[in-house]
């Protein structure tokens, strides 16, 4: 049974949950683990024992999408043998193509957007009648704040937590606005006590998650007013400082920043505690001016290279990812090239590449054509890969002779001598396991060798201060 109060009526069910796309939709499905354990269910890896069976969806890429028509397509299988088992599709695509999905997938008897998964008992309850039941309405306000996760493949170590839901700020090639509706920010004291549960649980780093962090603001309306005098406001800097003092042994991360928002109020927090990890990621999409405008990202090259040039002065050794998308909507050679000098210039630690993929409804869509060549497209890709591989290689290797600080996450897949972990910087380090450590604990590992995304180390021991707190002393 899953880890959480059950109401005793009810009959034990099994549930098979599936997760594809962002991290909000894995986080989200643990937020649906947790209403439906309420209602007495576990859960299950094999469809073939499955009650109830529910794909958390992704809408962003064309190719999301068929991904998932593939495995309903399998599930279709199974239920044309097991007809009483329930299938359901949340998330992105659910709110995107909505009673659709029940007429095109004739065997779908559920749709649930992701603002509306409180209603699940009921209307799951509601299949089992013999009824199609959908609910795709998006909220101004839900924020499954008091909802508390249950943690699906933990490792007990590391967890995502939702400060914000939505997004406002319309890219034109994107989905998600539509999908997942208005932002809205989450109470800061329900999330700090979910991390410091956690914490006290044993988990040792949180990921604060939203789709743009830097917009998250607690108590302020749209206009930027306060709503409510008598109580106390937040913004990202402050959230991020306020779970940070929850504990030193706490490493905190976050995801996503936007460049047109990240301030360096945020900045000098992060360089402030020693536990928040030195890693952003902040998007690009493309590295010329004009294309930026056409996808409507409100900012320029030269302002996202001040921005980038400002984490480099504020932290020195902050590690930078980004996403980039090639072949958008009238994207010339001479533009594309911009993005490829863009990426030499910055030297990505890490980067998410993408084609281009029109989405219905978009501005893009109703404005633009999907004029670049798929092949073109393609090739573009590869270009934008290659760089990127160079600089990852090269981001890698510059740890090589240095100390840095491992949380411990498990036992090396590759070998069962060798623990690996990250570093501050989000780069994955294995060394050997010795007898003093094991995961969820901190090791400084002196990197000695690097492949193009691993370090490779030993164990060293630094002696710490008697007083060694959290706050730099510079
Ligand atoms: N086509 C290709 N990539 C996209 N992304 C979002 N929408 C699209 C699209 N229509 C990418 C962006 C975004 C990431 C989450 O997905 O790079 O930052
Ligand atoms: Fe999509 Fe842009 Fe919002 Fe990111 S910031 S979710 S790319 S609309």
């Amino acid at each position: 049974m899953l880890d959480a109060e059950v109401n005793s009526d009810k009959r034990p069910r099994k549930l098979l949950l599936e997760s594809y796309g962002c991290q909000m939709n894995f986080s989200d499905s643990e937020i649906v683990a947790s209403i439906l354990a309420k209602e007495g269910f576990s859960t299950t890896r094999d469809p073939e024992e499955a009650d109830v069976v529910l794909l958390n969806t992704c809408a962003i890429r064309d190719n999301a999408e068929q991904r998932i028509r593939g495995r309903l397509d399998y599930l279709r299988s199974i239920k044309k043998r097991k007809p009483e088992m329930t299938i359901g599709v949340l998330g992105c695509m659910a709110e995107r193509l909505r009673e659709k999905l029940i007429e095109e997938e004739k065997l779908v008897d559920l749709v649930v957007g992701p603002d509306a998964y409180r209603d699940l008992p009921n209307l799951i309850d509601r299949v089992e009648t013999g009824q199609k039941a959908v609910n795709v309405l998006l909220s101004r306000e839900e924020t499954y704040a008091e909802i508390t996760p249950v943690r699906l493949n933990s490792n007990g170590i590391t967890a995502f937590i939702s400060i914000m839901r939505g997004c406002d700020n319309m890219c034109s090639f994107c989905v998600v606005p539509f999908t997942r509706g208005r932002e809205r920010s989450r109470e800061p004291e329900t999330i700090v006590n979910e991390a410091r549960d956690l914490f006290n649980q044993g988990y040792r780093e949180v990921t604060l998650l939203g789709q743009n962090v830097d917009s998250y603001k607690w108590n302020f309306n749209s206009k930027g007013e306060i709503t409510d005098p008598t109580k106390p406001t937040a913004n990202f800097a402050q959230l991020l400082e306020m779970v940070a003092l929850i504990s030193p042994e706490l490493r905190v991360r976050y995801s996503t920043s936007h460049p047109k928002d990240m301030t360096d109020e945020v900045l000098h927090v992060m360089a402030k505690y020693e536990n928040i990890c030195k890693y952003i990621h902040l998007p690009v999409q493309s590295g010329n001016s004009d294309v930026l405008k056409r996808m409507n990202r409100g900012y320029t090259r030269e302002w996202y290279l001040d921005r980038i040039a400002a984490i480099r002065r504020i932290m020195p050794d902050c590690a930078i990812s980004t996403d980039i998308i090639t072949g958008f909507c009238g994207e010339t050679e001479e533009e594309h090239a911009d993005t490829l000098s863009l990426m030499a210039e910055v030297k990505y630690e890490m980067a998410f590449m993408f084609k281009y993929s029109e989405r219905p409804k978009t501005l893009a869509e109703r404005k633009f054509e999907d004029d670049v060549p798929e092949d073109v497209k393609g090739r573009r890709l590869l270009e934008v890969i290659d760089i990127q591989m160079k600089s990852a290689a090269e981001r890698t290797k510059s740890h090589v002779g240095k100390v840095c600080r491992v949380l411990i996450e498990g036992v090396s897949k590759k070998s069962p001598d060798h623990y690996y972990g990250r570093n501050s910087q989000n780069i994955v380090v294995v060394f050997p396991k010795g007898e003093n450590y094991k995961p969820g604990e901190y090791v400084d590992v002196l990197a000695s060798d690097a492949t193009s995304v691993t370090l490779i180390g030993q164990e060293v021991f630094i002696p710490q201060p008697a007083n060694a707190g959290t706050i730099n002393q510079h």
